[in-house]
């Protein structure tokens, strides 16, 4: 993989970025990477999954936005055909579709309500060649919200297709190489490979475990006999400690209530007091 970038332009553009992104909510698994990590994650993604349409299973991170806003200035010299985000966070959808429109890429990217527990919205089943997510990590609940996503992922994309997941990479805790491994299995039986695997690479913005970090691995497609034949609701089982212990899926979508005034302070969150 080449580094030929600027990498001030693109720290500046990375910048325009997470000065868009909606503040996260941690009880939904929302924990942001680290701005010198997003802009190696981008690269890369930009590169591996250059002229594809890739959609995305939720990105609080703003992964797909900076692929999109770097490859379309002409800092990276790959970028992907389009993106699609899916995300159950109207804050999220609605700053991606703001931002798309502000820096004139919104022909190439698009985003739109939906959360993991519904079938895949219309014509979205096997229109992709590509997916990428960074699921909740599945600490509590065996890898089961980490499969959900990547499930999404495979039934969104077409027969020649390739996909990304970022998960918790730490060779120290047992319970983060047990999902890589579940999750890399669960792929298999979907007809994917391993590809690639880039580890221990990105950190987060996560107050109690500030060093836990997160790899990618990349899958490509091989068996088309084992692709799913359809995209349905999930069972109430799988939703069990979706988002930590005893933080079952239950809400269906995050509504935005006002303008956020991206980039600004919000009105009711400080207060003038006059010169005397
Ligand atoms: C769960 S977070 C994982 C951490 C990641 N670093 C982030 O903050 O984006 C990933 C994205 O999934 C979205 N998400 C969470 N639960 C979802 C659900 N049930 N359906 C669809 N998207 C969901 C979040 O809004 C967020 O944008």
């Amino acid at each position: 993989m080449s580094r030929e970038f600027d990498l001030r332009e693109a720290l500046n553009a990375i910048s325009d970025v997470v000065v868009n992104r909606p503040r996260p909510l941690r009880e939904f698994d929302q924990i942001y990477m680290k701005v010198a990590d997003m802009v190696i994650q981008a690269h890369y993604i930009a590169e591996r999954f250059n002229n594809k349409n890739i959609v995305f299973i939720g990105d609080g991170d703003a992964i797909g936005l900076s692929v999109m806003h770097l490859g379309s200035q002409g800092i990276f010299n790959s970028c992907p055909n389009s993106i699609t985000l899916l995300d159950f966070d109207e804050r999220i959808v609605n700053s991606v579709i703001r931002f798309a429109e502000k820096y004139g890429f919104s022909d190439k990217m698009s985003a739109h309500l939906y959360n993991v527990v519904d079938p895949l919205p219309d014509g979205m089943f096997g229109k992709f060649d590509a997916f990428y997510t960074n699921p909740p990590w599945g600490a509590s609940n065996g890898g089961e919200s980490v499969f959900v996503f990547l499930e999404r992922g495979i039934e969104a994309t077409e027969n020649e297709s390739e996909g990304a997941i970022v998960i918790a990479d730490d060779p120290s805790l047992p319970w983060t190489q047990e999902v890589i491994g579940a999750s890399q299995r669960r792929a298999a039986d979907m007809g994917f490979l391993v590809a690639e695997m880039v580890p221990q690479l990105h950190l987060y913005h996560l107050d109690d475990a500030p060093d836990l970090r997160s790899c990618t691995c990349l899958f490509r497609r091989h068996d088309t006999n084992m692709a799913p034949g359809s995209s349905e609701r999930l069972s109430t089982e799988r939703l069990n400690n979706f988002y930590g212990r005893n933080n079952p899926l239950t809400i269906h979508y995050v509504r935005e209530l006002s303008d956020l005034n991206y980039g600004k302070a919000t009105d009711d969150s400080y207060e003038l007091v006059k010169l005397e």
